[in-house]
C-alpha cells in the first residue's frame, strides 16, 4: 500500500513538527486544528523552522515554498481525513478526547487508511477498539523537536497487523527517521525511562540536594545529555510529565512512578515550563534564569 496523503490532527508543537517532516518528504499534508489561530501558529512555527536551514544554505526559498505548498490547513475534522491514506493524531493527551476523535475519524476516513496516534503514553489498544479497523491502528511516537530528533517509536497494539507495521516503518524511513518497534505498555519504551528519570531530578530539587543549575550541569557534563533534566522537563512540559506519571501509577499500580509533590504544585500554579514562560527556569528575559526553590 502506498501512502500519498497524510492528515495530521493537531497543529501544536508535535503536530506542526510532524506536518513539517511529512511535507518535506513529499507527502500531501492536511494539518487540522480546531481554531484558525492554532493553524496560523502551527504554520508560523513550520516556516520559522524551515528558515533555519535557509540561513545555513541547506534549503532554498523555492524548496521552502514547495514544502509549505504541500501543507493545507483545515478546520473541519471530516474534511481533513476524508481522502487520507494515513491519519497521524497529535491532539492533547486526554483519553476522552482521543477516543471521541478516533470514533469520528473512523467514520470518515477511507477504509484503507491507517490510523496512527502520537500519544506519549495512552493505550493504543484502547484507542483502536473504538474504531472498526483495529488491525490498521498503530502508535507513531515522535520526539520534540520533530524535525531534529532521529527516532519514531512504533507501537504495536493488541490487534495491529504486521502489514500496518511495515507501512509505518516505510513512511518513517521516508521522512528520515530511524524506528524501534515496541509492544504496547504504558509509556512504551522511551517514556518508561524518561519520565521517572526527570521526576527523580525534581525529587533532588525538592529535597534540597542540588540547585536547578547544578542538577542540569551535572547531568549535561556527567552523562553527556544535550540538555539537563530540568531544562528537558521545561521543554517537554511539566503538565505532560505529571500526566504521564499519574497515568503510570494508575496503570502499573506501583508507587515508584509517583510524581514529586513539587511538580504537582508547579503545575497547579501554571508553571508548565517553556510554553508558559516559567518552570524550573524563568524564560521572561534574554537567557533562562534558574528558579531558587
Ligand atoms: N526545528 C528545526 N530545527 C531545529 C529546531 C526545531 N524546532 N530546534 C533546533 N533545531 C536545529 C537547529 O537549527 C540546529 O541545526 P544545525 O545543527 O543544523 O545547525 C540544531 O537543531 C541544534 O540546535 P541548536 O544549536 O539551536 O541547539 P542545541 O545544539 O542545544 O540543540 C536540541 C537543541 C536539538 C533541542 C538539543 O538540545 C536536544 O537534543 N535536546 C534534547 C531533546 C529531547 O530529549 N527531546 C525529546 C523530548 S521527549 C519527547 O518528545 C517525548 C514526549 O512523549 C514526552
Amino acid at each position: 500500500m502506498e501512502i500519498k496523503k497524510i492528515a495530521v490532527l493537531g497543529a501544536g508543537q508535535m503536530g506542526n513538527g510532524i506536518a513539517h517532516v511529512c511535507a518535506q518528504a513529499g507527502y500531501e499534508v492536511k494539518m487540522r486544528d480546531i481554531e484558525q489561530k492554532f493553524l496560523d501558529k502551527g504554520l508560523a512555527a513550520i516556516t520559522k523552522n524551515l528558515e533555519r536551514g535557509l540561513k545555513k544554505g541547506r534549503i532554498t526559498q523555492e524548496e521552502i515554498d514547495a514544502i509549505l505548498g504541500r501543507i493545507e490547513p483545515v478546520l473541519d475534522l471530516g474534511d481533513s481525513v476524508k481522502d487520507a491514506d494515513l491519519v497521524i493524531e497529535a491532539i492533547p493527551e486526554i483519553v476522552k478526547l482521543k477516543l471521541e476523535t478516533w470514533g469520528e475519524v473512523d467514520k470518515t476516513a477511507p477504509e484503507h487508511a491507517i490510523l496512527a496516534s502520537n500519544t506519549s503514553s495512552i493505550s493504543i489498544t484502547q484507542m483502536a477498539a473504538v474504531t472498526n479497523r483495529p488491525e490498521k491502528f498503530i502508535g507513531m511516537h515522535f520526539f520534540n523537536p520533530v524535525p531534529v530528533m532521529g527516532l519514531v517509536e512504533i507501537i504495536k497494539g493488541q490487534a495491529t497487523s504486521d502489514e500496518t507495521v511495515k507501512v509505518i516503518e516505510d513512511v518513517s524511513a521516508k521522512i528520515g527517521k530511524e524506528t524501534v518497534l515496541v509492544n504496547e505498555a504504558p509509556g512504551f519504551a522511551v517514556n518508561r525511562l524518561l519520565v521517572p528519570a526527570l521526576n527523580e531530578a525534581v525529587f533532588v530539587i525538592q529535597e534540597g540536594i542540588a540547585t536547578v543549575e547544578d542538577m542540569d550541569k551535572a547531568i549535561k557534563l556527567g552523562l553527556n545529555w544535550p540538555m539537563g533534566p530540568l531544562t528537558l522537563m521545561d521543554f517537554v512540559g511539566l503538565d505532560t510529565a505529571l500526566y504521564i506519571s499519574d497515568y503510570f501509577v494508575d496503570e502499573f499500580k506501583d508507587s515508584k512512578y509517583r510524581a514529586p509533590a513539587l511538580l504537582r504544585k508547579m503545575v497547579r500554579a501554571g508553571w508548565l515550563g517553556r510554553k508558559s514562560g516559567r518552570g524550573f527556569y524563568d524564560y521572561s528575559g534574554d537567557e533562562p534564569k534558574p528558579i531558587r526553590f
